[in-house]
């Protein structure tokens, strides 16, 4: 299954997917986990990147573009793939468009996930992550069992940099400008599904497997 989740900041992009991997076997690709490893390891490209992520902005497609198109072609993506946060300007889904030509493949789907934008502040300023095996939390909707640790691998949480109400307001827009044309893009492709992201984190699994399951 080829697959692209699209959404806003929050919607639940990287908690569904971890799902979606485990259930089909095949691997999440965050473009912003991707580049977070790199903003922590101070490669030239995270020293590149940070200044835009930490400003909320994106960082620039030819970046992005040249990260997917190699991931891409490793080993484990032969069955498929779920992209999580990539492609966010059109001309990032003209370039994957093209590189899945290259390889003879074709998106399945892509599964839009829409969220109120005052649910979404209140998901990222409670957002925790696991800084050993990157599993998110949620203070208020989704806590630890153990304050502060991680239930699967009993990492410490952190906070992401990005998620201060300022810069995810930042965010918001620049998805609202710079991402959401992306819908209209991938309904006039006839692969779009929309689904309501406002149930509780169980409840949009749920809907989101019989979508894909329904095919
Ligand atoms: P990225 O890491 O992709 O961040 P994002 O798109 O802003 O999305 P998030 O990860 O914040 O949200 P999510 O949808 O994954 O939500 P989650 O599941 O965690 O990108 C970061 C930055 O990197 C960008 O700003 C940009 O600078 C750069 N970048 C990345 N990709 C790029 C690209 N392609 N081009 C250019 N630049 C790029 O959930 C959020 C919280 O809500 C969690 O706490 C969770 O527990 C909770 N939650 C989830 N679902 C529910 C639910 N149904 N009900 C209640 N709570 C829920
Ligand atoms: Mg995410
Ligand atoms: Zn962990």
């Amino acid at each position: 299954m080829k697959l692209i989740l699209l959404g806003p900041p929050g919607a639940g992009k990287g908690t569904q997917a971890k799902m979606l991997t485990e259930r089909f076997s095949i691997p999440q690709i965050s473009t912003g986990d991707i580049l977070r490893a790199a903003v922590k390891d101070k490669t030239p490209m995270g020293l590149k990147a940070k200044q835009y992520m930490d400003a909320g902005g994106l960082v620039p497609d030819e970046v992005v573009v040249g990260i997917v198109r190699d991931r891409l072609q490793e080993a484990d993506c032969i069955n498929g793939f779920i992209l999580d946060g990539f492609p966010r300007t059109v001309a990032q889904a003209d370039a994957l468009q093209t590189s899945l030509e290259e390889m003879d493949k074709a998106l399945d789907r892509v599964i839009s996930l829409d969220v109120d934008a005052e649910a979404l502040v209140e998901r990222l300023t409670g957002r925790r992550t696991c800084k050993d095996c990157g599993r998110g939390y949620h203070v208020q909707f989704d806590p630890p069992r153990v304050d502060a640790l991680c239930d699967a691998c009993g990492g410490s949480l952190f906070q992401r940099d990005d998620d201060q109400e300022e810069t995810i307001r930042k965010r918001l827009q620049v998805y609202a400008d710079q991402t959401s044309p992306l819908i209209s893009y991938y309904r006039d492709a006839d692969v779009l599904i929309e689904l309501d992201g406002m149930q509780p984190i169980p409840q949009v699994q749920e809907k989101m497997l019989s979508l894909l399951q329904a095919g």
